[in-house]
């Protein structure tokens, strides 16, 4: 999972580094998926001018999100202060609902019977809970889309949040 996710490897609690990775592991396998799978799952089946893999997505994002922290730190100084290995499992488990909420049918990336009723920010969040990945964690996974504007971020999942649109929209994305 770490050569997946390399930035994995920056979690500095090896407990917290050891759940991220569980937490894919067992998606995958509930979704029916292998690690190979992955090169193929798309990160999006709305229309985008380029669709990258669900895996590119996701450290696009996370690196997006770790760099932007930095700007914020230094510009700040002392007023910003970003959990960076909470920050780091929760950008790497943002769309991890996404491979329960997709599926594959005659070729073709389509909404699973599970996604049709359960996106993804909200069956990520309850496999993580069920894996015991911290209150942090689960509220990056649940509010990173639209289904959190409603809910007070955290800084870390405010940077999530921007940094996935910024990579959603800047590959022409449209929700
Ligand atoms: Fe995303």
């Amino acid at each position: 999972m770490i050569k997946i996710f390399p930035l994995i490897e920056k979690i500095s609690d090896q407990i917290l580094k050891t759940k991220t990775i569980t937490c894919w592991e067992e998606a995958l396998k509930r979704g029916g998926w292998t690690k190979k799978d992955l090169d193929n799952i798309p990160f999006t089946l709305l229309p985008a001018t380029y669709r990258p893999s669900l895996v590119i997505h996701t450290n696009g994002v996370t690196e997006s999100a770790i760099a932007m922290s930095y700007v914020l730190v230094n510009s700040y100084s002392g007023h910003v202060k970003v959990d960076m290995d909470i920050l780091i499992s929760g950008g790497i488990l943002h769309d991890v609902g996404k491979v329960l909420e997709y599926a594959l049918e005659d070729g073709k990336f389509v909404k699973s019977k599970n996604g049709k009723l359960i996106r993804h920010p909200v069956s990520g969040a309850a496999l993580a809970s069920e894996l015991g990945l911290p209150d942090d964690v689960l509220h990056i996974i649940a509010s990173h889309s639209y289904e959190g504007d409603k809910t007070p971020r955290t800084i870390e999942a405010i940077l999530i949040h921007h940094a996935d649109f910024t990579n959603f929209e800047a590959l022409g994305g449209k929700a």
